[in-house]
């Protein structure tokens, strides 16, 4: 974790942002994959780690306003469970790593909230996405489980927001290195993918890579000859010369921060001419999006330059027709990209996404409910020390294609003819890390190979 002063700190600004109450953060607890002794790997709440960065499971934390007390609240390990578990220090010692005097055990939080409850103080939960911490607060709180979203404070939920989106400069540090990892999963892979390979080995050798580092996966690995998936987890399908193979993972460091990219190859040793140019036009598409990223500029219009560069590539290449403009603005592109070009990254690959996209993504202002730009997670205006992912794609969904061709969606601007030779193409995303600068933006970690060459000169290094 982070010295005790960025957790001081962090919870001293929260302060400046609430006028009064108290503010309880869930730690995340164990979760059973099949019986309650065998868990998954351990991952805590992004917000509890901001504000308390103590990596343990069972805690809960609280910021209280009126009082100017910070608390962490957990039950310390018994020896016996230590015969099990190893030796784990008590929850004093950890609390003081946070800066943070006052501990106390689940009982005792149990009581503080209860009183505060009977006092009628304002209480101020995040939105829960796990069901134990949400029947922990039911029980706590005295509400309904199925009702801990009338907990929801909006206020902290901005609150969170403006200070998490914000990267310092050690928080960019952890970034960069996940980043870096994330890096050398893809040079990895791009050594790998050959016909006759299985997903399956790509996905395990890209997984060994940040566990090697310290850390672990990011987020669950998409290693496909289906890329057209936009979230494709299957890892079963034998690599075929000819095939495109997609590649989108990251790492997560130690301390929780997420690297994100994503690349596209072909499984012969080079591209073949039709790939080129889709690939092209997906690399024209990321490029431009980049150039513009610059502190002020609404995202939105990031999304949509990049949407305009596709549209115009698929034009060129017969597979879309007529005006750009209207195409878009009708939502008729979304057939080959129906997401949106970027999101925001941080202790969370999809950063605070559990907070609600409209204060995360759009500054509380409503979203398109369009199909594409619905998916578009982040719009609203960048600001310096945003940390995000430029990934704009082209999909060739073959479902899709056969619903609107068969509804006749779009005629005057898809081709339909000649995309029916595209239904086995797969789906092209090239995807790289940025954080907003003073005067534009800077690259996070090192450089992935994008081009046409340097995929290609990756694929004839063999590992
Ligand atoms: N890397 C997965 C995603 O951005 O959705
Ligand atoms: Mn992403």
């Amino acid at each position: 974790m982070f010295k005790a002063q960025t957790y001081l700190s962090r919870r001293h600004d929260l302060r400046t942002h609430l006028d009064s109450g108290i503010a309880v953060f869930m730690g995340n607890d164990e979760s059973p994959m099949n019986y309650a002794d065998n868990p998954y790997h351990f991952r805590q709440d992004s917000s509890f780690l901001y504000y308390f960065g103590l990596n343990t499971a069972g805690l809960a934390g609280i910021v209280d306003v009126d009082e100017g007390k910070d608390y962490i609240f957990g039950n310390d390990l018994t020896v016996e469970d230590f015969v099990w578990m190893g030796h784990h220090p008590p929850l004093k010692e950890q609390a003081r790593k946070a800066g943070i005097e006052n501990t106390g055990t689940i009982l005792d939080l149990e009581k503080f909230l209860k009183k505060a409850v009977t006092a009628g103080r304002q209480i101020h939960v995040l939105p829960q996405y796990r069901t134990d911490n949400k029947i922990k607060l039911s029980n706590w709180l005295d509400i309904k489980p199925n009702e801990t979203q009338k907990t929801e404070s909006v206020a902290l939920i901005k609150a969170v927001v403006a200070q998490r989106e914000i990267k310092s400069d050690e928080e960019l540090a952890e970034i960069e290195k996940a980043v870096n990892t994330s890096v050398d999963m893809h040079v990895a892979a791009m050594q790998m993918v050959q016909p006759g390979i299985m997903e399956s080995e790509i996905a395990a050798k890209v997984q060994e890579i940040p566990v090697r580092d310290g850390g672990n996966i990011a987020f669950p690995i998409i290693a496909t000859v289906h890329g057209e998936t936009l979230h494709n987890h299957y890892h079963g399908n034998q690599l075929q010369g000819g095939d495109m193979f997609l590649l989108d993972c990251g790492a997560e460091t130690a301390m929780g921060y997420a690297g994100d990219l994503s690349s596209t190859m072909p499984v012969s040793a080079s591209f073949s001419e039709r790939q080129r140019e889709v690939y092209n036009i997906v690399l024209a598409s990321h490029n431009a999006a980049i150039e513009m990223l610059a502190p002020g500029l609404p995202f939105i219009d990031v999304h949509y330059e990049s949407c305009r560069v596709i549209v115009e590539g698929l034009n060129d290449l017969g597979l879309m027709m007529g005006n750009v403009e209207e195409a878009i603005q009708l939502g008729a592109h979304a057939m080959f990209f129906p997401c949106g070009v970027g999101h925001q990254m941080g202790l969370d690959v999809h950063d605070m996404e559990n907070l609600g996209e409209v204060y995360v993504g759009y500054a509380g202002k409503p979203k398109s409910t369009q199909f594409g730009i619905k998916s578009l997670r982040l719009a609203k205006p960048l600001v310096p020390g945003m940390v995000l992912t430029i990934e704009p794609g082209i999909y060739f969904i073959p479902s899709l294609i056969d619903m609107w061709r068969a509804e006749k969606r779009f005629t005057d601007f898809i081709n339909y003819d000649n995309l029916e030779a595209y239904k086995d193409f797969g789906g092209i995303r090239n995807e790289e890390d940025f954080v907003i600068t003073s005067d534009g933006y800077q690259l996070l970690g090192k450089k992935k190979p994008k081009t046409i060459e340097d995929v290609e000169k990756q694929k004839s290094t063999r590992s």
